[in-house]
Parts: C-alpha cells; structure tokens; sequence
C-alpha cells in the first residue's frame, strides 16, 4: 500500500515591496507585483495526510484542532490537489509553528506554501516550482512567495497560471538581517484578505499601483547591487505608500501604534547616524527593521530599550519550501 503522506517546511516572508489589492479575489490574481525576502529560522513545518477512513478534512494546528473558517480556505487547496491527482480521499494535515502566534509574523505565507508542497507531494504530484507558488498563491497571496528560496518576486503574470513567484537571489547574495520589533501581540481587527477587497476605495490606490513599476524595478536593483542605502529609501517609501492606502480605505485601516511610529523616527534617526537599517510594516503593529548582518546585535540591542517594544525576532534571509520527509 502507498502511503500518501509528505511533510514539508516553509518560512514566512517579509515583503518589500508589498502585495495590496487584487485584480481578482477569488483566484488571487494581484493587482501589482511584488518583492520579499524569506525569514530564516521561523517556519512552519505541515505534515498532510490523505486516509480513505476520515469522513472529513481534519486541520490541527500547534496541537488544537480547527474548524470553520480555517479549515475551509485548507480544504480549498486539498480540494484543488485532489481534482489534479488520483487521491480523492479526505486528508488530515497537521501544522506547528515554531514561531509565537500573533507575535506580528504572518503566519499565513508558511501556511499555505508547506500546505501547497505537502498536500501535492502527499498526492504523489512533483510540481514545478511555479506550479507549487501557483498552488500557494491561491491559499494566500503572500505564500506564493514563500516557495522559491532568498530574495523573491511575485510577478502579476496575465492568468491564473503565471501568477507566480521566482527567486531574484538565493540567500546567501547578501547578508541581511531582519530585527522584528514587536509592540503589540494583540490579535489584528482586520485581516489581509478583508483588507485587499477594500484598497480600491481609497482615492490613493490608483497612483500607488500606477508607480508600482517604477518601485519594483529600484528595489530589484537595490537588491542585486547590495545597494543598502537605495534599498533602505525604497522599502520605507514603499510601506509608507501602502499604509496611506489602507489609512484611506473605506472603512479605514489603521494597523499603527504610537510604538509603530516611535520606531520609525529612531531608524531614521540610527540611520543618519551611520547604522544601516531601514524600516518596514506589514498589515500590523510590529515593526521590522531591516539591517545589514554585521548590524544586528546592535540593532537589536536598541530595539529592546524602546519602550513599547515587548519583544524582537532575529532572521536572516531563508530558503525555498521544503520536503523534510
Ligand atoms: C501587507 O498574503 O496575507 O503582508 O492573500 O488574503 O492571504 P491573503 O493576503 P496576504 O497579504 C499580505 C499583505 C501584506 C503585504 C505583503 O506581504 O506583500
């Protein structure tokens, strides 16, 4: 008898140019491009396991098992692994973090690449890589970025199926460091998904997508000539943007702290000073500054004597998704 169980890893990312809006919510299709780095050290590792005696799809994540809502988007993508292979059958998939929930880490990216790699590896399918970042991408956008390893970019593609993301540079292209700051572990209001259908009422999304180009190709640049101070410039400008995007949405979107803004002002500041590190948010509180390596103790250090701030995560630049069995 074939087993039909595979366990594979991934990292969350942290985008740099971000991901806002889509073109179509359903089959996640962007409304621009996108570029991150993967975080090494933090992952989740999801085990997938499809039994023709489970009377339903079963997700456990960290021990607890999940119902409802969760289970559904997870089904979505077992759903599509099994109309591609010949395994039908229900699928327990288990899931652990090894990274503290609603420490400000997007779990979801992890998430849905280790869910993409092992559900289609469990069904005896050897995906492509940008048939694995498609298959991810439909779970949640920011996981199709999380297959490939290093720096990364989603392309917008035309469809469906070049929707995809590639690696720009493998980790090991230039030695960055990425200091979470985090000021608030209380769970967000407003989830990304929820946040992407409502950017388009902001007055402000139209220009931001109109100069998305222009940002993707610095930021590609800065990246490939280890530009820091280029980089540092263009990724602030870049969550700046986003940020005013969400604070003009329909409802409004405020994810920022009084400890969120109070960071931004001492990066600043450390960097006029002569460390470079540079700031970037997410659709949350916590703040990740991003450094050159041989910066980051010090980094850190300063970090943790900001009030506000509760705790910092250390990660250098991860690799692609894995199997681990
Ligand atoms: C602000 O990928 O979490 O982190 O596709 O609905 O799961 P869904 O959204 P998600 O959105 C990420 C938004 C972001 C920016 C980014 O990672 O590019």
């Amino acid at each position: 008898m074939t087993m039909h169980t595979a366990t594979a890893q991934a990292n969350p990312n942290i985008a740099f140019i971000k991901y806002w809006g889509n073109r179509d919510n359903d089959l996640r299709l962007p409304s621009n491009g996108s570029i991150s780095m993967n975080l090494d050290g933090l992952f989740t590792r999801t085990t997938v396991s499809f039994q023709s005696s489970l009377p339903f799809d079963e997700l456990i994540i960290n021990g607890h098992e999940v119902p409802g809502k969760g289970l559904k988007r997870v089904s979505y993508i077992l759903d599509l692994v099994r109309e591609m292979s010949d395994v039908k059958v229900n699928a327990e998939v288990m899931s652990e973090n090894n990274f503290p929930a609603g420490a400000g880490i997007a779990s979801s990216a992890a998430a849905f690449a280790a869910l993409a790699l092992a559900s289609s590896r469990a069904a005896g399918l050897t995906l492509s890589e940008a048939q694995c970042s498609r298959l991810a991408r439909l779970g949640s956008g920011s996981a199709s970025r999380s297959i490939p390893s290093g720096f990364v970019e989603w392309k917008m593609g035309a469809g469906d199926d070049d929707s995809v993301a590639v690696s720009i540079a493998p980790p090991e292209h230039w030695d960055l460091t990425d200091c979470v700051a985090i000021v608030s572990a209380a769970h967000k209001k407003t989830g990304s998904t929820e946040g992407h259908a409502i950017a388009a009422t902001s007055p402000l999304q139209n220009a931001r997508l109109e100069d998305t180009p222009r940002r993707l190709g610095i930021c590609r640049n800065a990246i490939l000539n280890k530009d820091f101070e280029t980089f540092a410039h263009i990724i602030e400008l870049d969550s700046d943007i986003m940020h005013s995007v969400m604070l003009t949405s329909n409802p409004p979107l405020m994810y920022w702290q009084a400890a969120t803004v109070g960071i931004f002002h001492q990066v600043r500041s450390w960097r006029a000073d002569g460390l470079p590190c540079a700031y970037t948010v997410d659709a949350g509180a916590n703040v990740h500054v991003i450094c050159l390596g041989g910066h980051a103790k010090e980094l850190e250090k300063r970090l943790r004597e900001i009030p506000g701030v509760s705790n910092v995560l250390v990660a250098g630049v991860g690799g692609a998704a894995k199997i681990v069995s």
